[in-house]
């Protein structure tokens, strides 16, 4: 494996295999397979989970692993192309990532949405900058439109709950939350959801449309799977029999760059905030998920996040099983 970088590069059977192994290793450790390895992590934007899963992973897996990030006492890093570097910034992203990628077997690279321009976003012009500049296998930690290691756990995590694949009905709610969020795990969780061959609905207000192409491919990924997409404003309609709600607050499609904008548009659905009257119409066993991290009493009520409908604990513990799977492949014999 020379990238993990979108679901969509994977055909369903070979998601299967990678959860199979991620089952497997949770079972049967294998505390030598990546015995001497190195795995860089470049962390160009903040993480708890993905930092702590990806070094947690290769420990486990008998590698190693070291973290870069511009808040560590590294020399100031400049990105721009083509700058005379006489300000703060020391150091180019020109050399930086060839070094770091240097000294590891593999990559790991998270570079968050500049979200200035939706169109540069959703041609990652930022992320292939960055990994153009790498000659090792990199993996997505996220990027502007992606976060294929959330997905992956996130597919894993619906396995272990057994719900269903096709007929399993899906809902990927906006919820409020005081700052405008990269698109990066919707437009990723749509994917997922889709191409697991599930009926998905993405319940948000107008103006909090996902971007059309976003939608296209997941309505291909599912029709392939035998799944469906649909769109709606309709917290009731769209909760109809939901096996799953996975909650998440992005930045208004509307007012994309514009934060003024967006946060008069957003403070009109601050009651956007998932709590058991949602869960009126949906099936009795319907679960809650969610990234993390969450805000409590903004984006889910406590009653929900603290109740039997959260998965968000066992979820995030599936995104190191999911990574010692994609770092197995990419590093083992
Ligand atoms: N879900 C997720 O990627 O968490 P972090 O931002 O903490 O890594």
């Amino acid at each position: 494996m020379k990238a993990f970088n979108d679901l969509a590069d994977f055909s369903n059977e070979e998601i299967a295999s990678l959860i199979a192994l991620a089952d497997r290793l949770d079972k049967n450790p294998e505390p030598e397979a990546l015995k001497g390895k190195v795995l860089s992590l470049l962390f160009l934007s903040p993480s708890l989970r993905t930092l702590a899963s990806f070094q947690a992973a290769m420990t486990r897996l008998g590698g190693g692993s070291f973290v870069i990030s511009p808040e560590m006492s590294i020399h100031g890093i400049e990105s721009r192309p083509g700058i005379v570097m006489d300000g703060a910034a020391a150091e180019h992203i020109r050399e930086a990532i060839p070094v770091i990628a240097s000294y590891g077997d593999a990559i790991g690279i998270r570079a968050f949405a500049e979200r200035k321009s939706l169109e540069a976003d959703m041609q990652e012009k930022e992320f292939r900058a960055l990994t153009d500049l790498v000659d090792t296998p990199y993996i997505n930690m996220e990027s502007a439109m992606n976060h294929p290691c959330q997905s992956l756990a996130d597919w894993k995590t619906m396995n272990d709950l057994s719900v269903p694949a096709n007929g399993g009905k899906f809902v990927l709610s906006w919820a409020y939350h005081p700052r405008p969020l990269p698109l990066a795990v919707p437009t990723a969780t749509l994917h997922m959801a889709a191409k697991r061959g599930m009926d998905v609905t993405v319940l948000r207000p107008e103006g909090f449309e996902l971007p059309e192409a976003l939608m296209q491919k997941a309505a291909a990924a599912a029709e392939a799977s035998g799944g469906s997409v649909r769109e709606t404003a309709q917290r009731t309609e769209a909760m109809e029999g939901a096996h799953i709600i996975y909650a998440k607050s992005w930045s208004s499609t509307r007012h994309y760059g514009d934060k003024l904008a967006d946060e008069k548009l957003r403070e009109q659905h601050i009651d956007w905030c998932v709590d058991e009257p949602w869960f009126a119409n949906a099936k009795d066993e319907c679960r809650f998920m969610h990234c993390l991290p969450v805000r409590r009493g903004v984006v889910v009520a406590d009653e929900i996040l603290d109740g039997p409908r959260s998965v968000v604990i066992p979820e995030a513990r599936n995104r190191m099983l999911a990574q010692m799977a994609v770092l197995h492949q990419m590093l083992g014999n």
